[in-house]
């Protein structure tokens, strides 16, 4: 049974020219320790441990074969984004990662493709970056959850994601960013609360604004995480409503009729959470994305499917490996 990962992250090396500016400047920027371990720097403040598999395509092809992955998807890891910084800074810093990006996946081009990042807080240089990231071999783009104060129904964001249709761009939506940061100062809460909340405002703002009424249908566009928080709680917005008209003043259909617009990955680590996606999704919108290599992705990556009792060989199939060349096109 094929297998594509849809949902992996990489850091690139750089040179030594980017990596001095970056250090002085405040940009995020990677440590290679020489010893297989590194960090990832923000400037001059370490942000987080990591292993060579981030940023060496030859340890990453090891670790595929390893684990039995046939193709994986590759994108930034979001402290790349910058978003918070003067655009054109934030394209300058795009261009230079697309390109690595690129250059890493030639390693093994049958193995590991490419999402590119963009400038979000300028709508007009993300179309242009994601068109030519396009064109020079990407698959798509994976974007921040929020640009700032903007959910994903702000117009601005909605043009973006018309023009990702109209260049075939499949776009993959990572939370980041997280909310009351300042109330979740200890145990990783906000990887385990917030961007799980991130996720389902960001699948909401799309539904309940009704801007899947005026995206265009050819719109690939898939949540990480299993889509947060959003599968478990469909139930209380569909209640919300039917039973409160400040609910569906923008949303002329129930939530629940729009989750054929979208794609969750698999990530969500216990098989009955799997199951609930899986019903509420439906078995050709879930697709198989790790989190790899962080530790709080899928350390044995595809496990949870494969190893599901409740699912059939063709479902398994399809979220191995149907619905991911679905949403990307391939
Ligand atoms: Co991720």
């Amino acid at each position: 049974m094929a297998v594509i990962d849809m949902h992996s992250h990489f850091f690139p090396a750089m040179d030594a020219a980017y990596r001095a500016r970056a250090e002085a400047e405040g940009l995020p920027w990677l440590h290679d320790a020489g010893d297989g371990t590194g960090f990832i720097m923000s400037g001059k403040d370490r942000f987080r441990p990591v292993e060579e598999i981030l940023w060496n395509p030859a340890r990453r092809v090891e670790a595929l074969d390893a684990q039995g992955i046939d193709l994986q998807i590759l994108c930034a890891t979001p402290i790349m984004f910058g978003y918070g910084r003067p655009a054109e800074q934030a394209l300058d810093a795009a261009r230079r990662f697309n390109d690595e990006a690129l250059a890493f996946c030639a390693y093994a081009p049958d193995r590991m493709k490419a999402l590119a990042q963009v400038p979000l807080q300028d709508i007009d240089l993300s179309c242009a970056e994601v068109s030519r990231a396009v064109a020079a071999g990407h698959l798509g783009v994976q974007i921040g959850n929020h640009m700032g104060l903007r959910n994903l129904d702000d117009e601005g964001l909605l043009t973006f994601l018309a023009h990702c249709a109209d260049v075939g761009a499949a776009v993959l939506v990572h939370p980041w960013d997280m909310m009351a940061r300042e109330r979740m100062p200890k145990y990783m809460l906000p990887w385990l609360v917030a961007m799980p909340a991130e996720t389902q405002l960001s699948i909401l703002s799309l539904i309940l604004s009704g801007a899947f009424e005026r995206l265009p249908k050819s719109l690939r566009i898939c949540f990480g995480h299993g889509g947060g928080s959003f599968a478990f709680l469909l139930g209380r917005v569909e209640n919300a409503w039917k039973h409160r008209d400040i609910v569906r003043v923008d949303c002329p259909n129930p939530p629940s009729t729009y989750v054929d617009r979208f794609y969750v990955d698999s990530a969500v680590f216990d098989p009955r959470a799997l199951s609930l996606l899986i019903d509420v999704m439906g078995e050709d919108r879930v697709l198989l994305g790790s989190d790899h290599p962080f530790p709080l992705g899928e350390q044995d990556i595809g496990r949870l499917v494969r190893d599901h009792d409740g699912l059939s060989t063709a479902q398994k199939a399809k979220i191995f490996s149907g619905n991911a060349r679905t949403f990307l096109n391939i």
